[in-house]
Order: C-alpha cells, then sequence, then structure tokens
C-alpha cells in the first residue's frame, strides 16, 4: 500500500496507522477520552506529512568529533493556525513535534440555518507573510469555514498557506480548490458526501462534541 495519495492539491495520507486509528475514531462507541488520545496520535503523522517538504538550509553545528554543515528549518517560525474549537484537537498534537511554531485562532461558528461561517474572533502571530501558515481543523465539510478563514488569513498578510484536516468531503475540496487553488490541503481521509445538515458521511459526527464530549 502506498503511504500517500497525492495530486497537486489534495494529499490523502493512506498510511495504515492513520487509517487504523481513522477507523477506531470514527466508531460512534469510541469513548471521549478515546477519540482525543487518538486524534493527538494521528495529529503526530498527519504533521510529519504536511511539513514533509519545508524549505531546508543547514547551520554549523560541533558534534564531539567535529564541526559539520547540518540540515535545518529555514525561515521563520511556522504558524499554526487553529480554527476553533475543533482545530485544536489538532493543534495540541502538532505542537508536540513543532514546538516553536508560533501559533493563531479564527474562531468561527456556522450558522445552524445557513451553515455559513460568522467570525467571532481572530489573533494571529506577527509577520504572517514571512512565515509558512498551517490552518488546521479536523473536517473539512461545506469548506464555507475554511475558506472563510484563509480569505482572513490572506488579507492579513498570509501568502504561503497549507490545510490540514483529518476528514474531507469531496464537496469540501471543490470549494476550496476553486477559492484557494494555492492552499494544499492534506487529510486522513475523502469521504462520500455531505448530508443536509453540512455533515460528512460515512465522517464520524461532531468533531468537537466527540472530542470535548459535549452534545
Ligand atoms: N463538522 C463536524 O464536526 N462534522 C461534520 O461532519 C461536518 C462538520
Amino acid at each position: 500500500m502506498t503511504e500517500t495519495q497525492a495530486t497537486e492539491h489534495l494529499t490523502v495520507v493512506d498510511h495504515p496507522l492513520v487509517q487504523h486509528k481513522l477507523t477506531l475514531m470514527r466508531d460512534v462507541e469510541c469513548s471521549t477520552k478515546s477519540f482525543r488520545q487518538l486524534l493527538r496520535e494521528i495529529s503526530h503523522l498527519l504533521a510529519y506529512e504536511v511539513t514533509r517538504n519545508l524549505p531546508m538550509t543547514t547551520v554549523t553545528v560541533n558534534t564531539p568529533l567535529q564541526p559539520m554543515e547540518a540540515p535545518a528549518i529555514k525561515g521563520k517560525k511556522l504558524a499554526l493556525v487553529s480554527i476553533l474549537r475543533a482545530g485544536n484537537g489538532l493543534l495540541d498534537g502538532i505542537l508536540e513535534l513543532v514546538p516553536n511554531a508560533r501559533v493563531g485562532f479564527v474562531g468561527l461558528y456556522r450558522d445552524p440555518e445557513t451553515l455559513q461561517p460568522v467570525e467571532y474572533y481572530y489573533k494571529v502571530p506577527e509577520a504572517m507573510e514571512d512565515r509558512l501558515t498551517i490552518v488546521v481543523d479536523p473536517m473539512l465539510a461545506t469548506g464555507n469555514s475554511t475558506v472563510a478563514a484563509v480569505n482572513r488569513l490572506k488579507e492579513g498578510g498570509a501568502r504561503n498557506i497549507r490545510f490540514l484536516c483529518l476528514l474531507a468531503s469531496p464537496e469540501g475540496v471543490a470549494r476550496m480548490k476553486e477559492a484557494h487553488p494555492d492552499v494544499p490541503i492534506v487529510t486522513a481521509a475523502l469521504d462520500d458526501h455531505l448530508n443536509d445538515h453540512g455533515y460528512i458521511v460515512p465522517g464520524l459526527g461532531d468533531a468537537g462534541d466527540r472530542m470535548f464530549g459535549t452534545k
């Protein structure tokens, strides 16, 4: 089995560990505690993929034996931007792998009637134009929230943006491709469709509720 299935715009991380953990998370019987733990574990594996081709440079390091030119990530610290509230579940795990990253938050809620995003919070690091920005939200459903968050980040100067999610719908991917073709998407799975309430099917339900034990 290949580890990823990628087009220029979409990468599905088809790794056995990712797929197995995702199956456990989809199960309606998966407890809040297990769901959170599995999300943290998957976020490490997805972070590995979304950071795979970061620009590199070399630095001089003194080993106990001699100086050498060794590889290091180039440029300013990454910006991780969580779309509240479910984005925080992915954010926490990624921060364990990229502990020096700067962190921003975009607060959007989905109007249940129109399914359109409404912004209630926005705070991001300075110098966004110089940072690779990784936007995180577990569910790319209609794409409305993601498109709105990326619009806002671009208005704020961000130019080099990637989007990381756990599950994507074909509708959400198409919406992002139309609105932001320059933003690559990394996901663990591309599901079948959206239902009339904007939920991903078969999906895993409401990611925020499952992560935080709310209804
Ligand atoms: N948000 C979720 O949490 N789940 C979905 O299926 C769609 C949007």
